[in-house]
């Protein structure tokens, strides 16, 4: 099997990449990914000399780009990570996750289409979704496969309008997909601008802890390689154009996941308890802010058989563990573009 994993270099698909290197020896695992600020080849220094893998440097909006390899290698499955994935930064630039996240998809939708019209057997489109695509909850409830979409931010509006063409490319052409939708992952690679893994850099930084609102909003927590493995699954058993949520059910107000966090980090970095709790800063509301994300993953663990393999406890401190052991991994992300990136954002 040769299976293109696009945005293969970013936080969810180098664990994606490692997992189908080092598990498959008998696929061949192509790597695409345009090494935007969020990509990284650090991520996978430990088996880019694999035999089964290969990586190619490219974007998806790039049309000729993707039919040229498509018309290569002759993929036979394709797992679409690659996106713009910052919600602030869909707020800044929303043109950016148009062009990346439909123009994209739909460019490798095309090529699926055109190189599979007359062989379908055994072919399979899987495109990695999100939760956000649902809005937002009020207290109670959970996300089923059912929940009707409702995306509010640029970010979610653009994975939304992604999943409706990869549906509408099953309904109209075929085209065998398969669509997993997922909450909010955390782990190691994770890059430092989404919650947990910045607020991680600033404790050990001194740096404020820049907390949105009244800190109240509600997210959904799961460790990246259980999403990992829930998408090997998916992708090798998930029955053809169907949609699976995926979701850690373990719920976090942001403010306690910040205080835990915060425990942790002075316990390991050997601070005084309360030492980090003292860089919480409540600042300006994102707008839009969705309050509550929780996923119902009945689905995916009835018919596939997963479930989450660490509790958060465990995840929380195999990750901030990996933070501090790799922080020439966080000097390196952190310098250059993210760094005019932060100073705008919280200036
Ligand atoms: P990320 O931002 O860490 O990585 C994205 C990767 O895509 C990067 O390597 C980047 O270089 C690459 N990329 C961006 N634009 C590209 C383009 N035009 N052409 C080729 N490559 C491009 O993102 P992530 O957090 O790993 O998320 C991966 C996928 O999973 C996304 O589709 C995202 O919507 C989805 N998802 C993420 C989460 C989460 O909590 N992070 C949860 C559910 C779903
Ligand atoms: P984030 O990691 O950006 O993921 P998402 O918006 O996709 O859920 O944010 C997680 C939650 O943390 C969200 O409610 C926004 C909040 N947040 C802050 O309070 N401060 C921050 O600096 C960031 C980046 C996020």
């Amino acid at each position: 099997m040769k299976i293109l994993v696009t945005g293969g270099a970013g936080f969810i698909g180098s664990h994606v990449v490692r997992r189908m290197v080092t598990t498959y020896s008998e696929y061949t695992i192509y790597n695409l990914d345009a090494l935007t600020y969020a990509g990284n080849l650090e991520n996978l220094k430990d088996i880019e000399k694999a035999a089964n893998y290969k990586f190619f440097k490219g974007d998806i909006v790039d049309e000729a780009f993707v039919f040229e390899i498509f018309k290569e290698y002759n993929f036979d499955g394709i797992i679409h990570l690659a996106a713009e994935s910052h919600v602030d930064r869909s707020i800044k630039d929303p043109l950016a996750f148009v062009k990346t996240n439909i123009i994209g998809t739909v460019n490798l939708l095309n090529a699926a289409k055109e190189f599979w019209k007359d062989d379908k057997k055994g072919k399979k489109f899987y495109h990695v979704s999100t939760d956000e695509v649902y809005g937002s909850l009020g207290a109670n409830g959970l996300f089923t496969e059912e929940t009707s979409y409702q995306p509010n931010s640029p970010y979610s509006a653009s994975k939304a309008s992604s999943d409706h063409f990869v549906r509408a490319y099953g309904e109209t052409y075929g085209l065998p997909y398969v669509i997993s939708n997922c909450s909010n992952n955390y782990g190691p690679n994770h890059f430092p601008e989404k919650l947990i893994p910045l607020f991680i850099n600033n404790i050990i930084e001194g740096k404020s802890l820049p907390v949105y609102g009244n800190g109240k909003y509600t997210r959904d927590w799961l460790f990246v390689e259980d999403h990992a493995a829930a998408i090997d699954l998916v992708f090798h058993k998930g029955k053809n154009r169907e949609t699976y949520n995926i979701g850690g059910f373990n719920e976090w107000q942001n403010i306690d996941l910040v205080k835990l966090l915060c425990k942790l980090m002075d316990n390991k970095l050997q601070r005084s308890l309360g030492t980090s709790e003292k860089l919480i800063a409540y600042v300006k509301d994102r707008p839009g802010h969705d309050l509550r994300y929780a996923i119902d993953a009945s689905k995916i663990s009835k018919e596939l058989g997963w479930k989450p393999s660490v509790t958060f406890e465990e995840g929380l401190e195999k990750t901030i563990n990996w933070f501090l052991e790799n922080k020439e991994w966080l000097l390196n992300v952190t310098s250059g573009e993210y760094q005019d990136y932060y100073n705008k954002m919280y200036s």
